[in-house]
């Protein structure tokens, strides 16, 4: 009599304790995703800074300090408005030269123009593909099929990351807020160059 009386209680204590586990378990099975999303955009975020890819793809400004990358454009790549005066004639030991906003390049592949690396669909990295974006870097090719990359974009640099890292680095640029900035195409060498 007494032990069946005890025993109800206890049968309540123990579901309520199995339940509440499994709810826990099940509940944070959600956080747990978007946890490992965030902390591949934060690792992304640390491998871009350390990269040095604001060097390159984001304009520089004249600061208060000297020049300066301009973080309000920042990864935006070549400022499609800036209009650049023919390359300058290098000689000597001078071969490469960088326009003042270090995103237009020019040496004996022609001239250059940073990429916009916003998550901008038309003319950013808005339709490229995780895979895209590792091949590139593993290639040195325009998305991992297309033209040979021109310098002086490091992608071997990138190459040396583990596809995890990679990966990390495409997660952070995705989550950037898109910005509308059409590059313009690279400029061949002039003839018999
Ligand atoms: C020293 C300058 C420089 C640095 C640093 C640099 N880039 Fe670039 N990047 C360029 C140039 C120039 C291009 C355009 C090359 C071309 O048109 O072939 C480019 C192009 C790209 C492209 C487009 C490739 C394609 O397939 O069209 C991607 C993606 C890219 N860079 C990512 C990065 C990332 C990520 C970093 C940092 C790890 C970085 N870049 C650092 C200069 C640089």
């Amino acid at each position: 009599m007494t032990r069946q009386r005890l025993a109800i209680p206890f049968l309540v204590l123990t579901l309520t304790l199995v339940s509440s586990i499994l709810l826990r378990a099940g509940g944070s099975a959600e956080p747990a995703a978007t946890g490992s999303k965030a902390a591949a955009i934060e690792r992304g975020k640390y491998l871009v800074n350390f990269g040095s890819c604001n060097d390159c793809h984001t304009p520089w400004k004249l600061g208060p300090k000297g020049p300066e990358p301009d973080m309000t454009r920042a990864l935006t790549g070549h400022p499609a408005e800036m209009k650049v005066s023919p390359s300058p004639t290098l000689e000597g030991s001078w071969g490469i030269a960088a326009a003042n906003t270090m995103t237009a390049w020019t040496g004996p592949w022609g001239v250059s123009f940073t990429a916009n690396l916003t998550p901008d669909r038309e003319t950013g990295l808005g339709d490229w593909t995780e895979e895209m974006f590792i091949q590139t870097m593993r290639t040195g090719r325009h998305q991992g099929k297309g033209r040979a990359i021109l310098p002086p974009m490091p992608w071997f640099s990138v190459n040396a990351l583990s596809d995890e890292d990679i990966k990390a680095v495409f997660a952070y640029l995705q989550s950037l807020p898109p910005v509308h900035n059409r590059v313009p195409a690279p400029i061949d060498p002039p003839e018999g160059q």
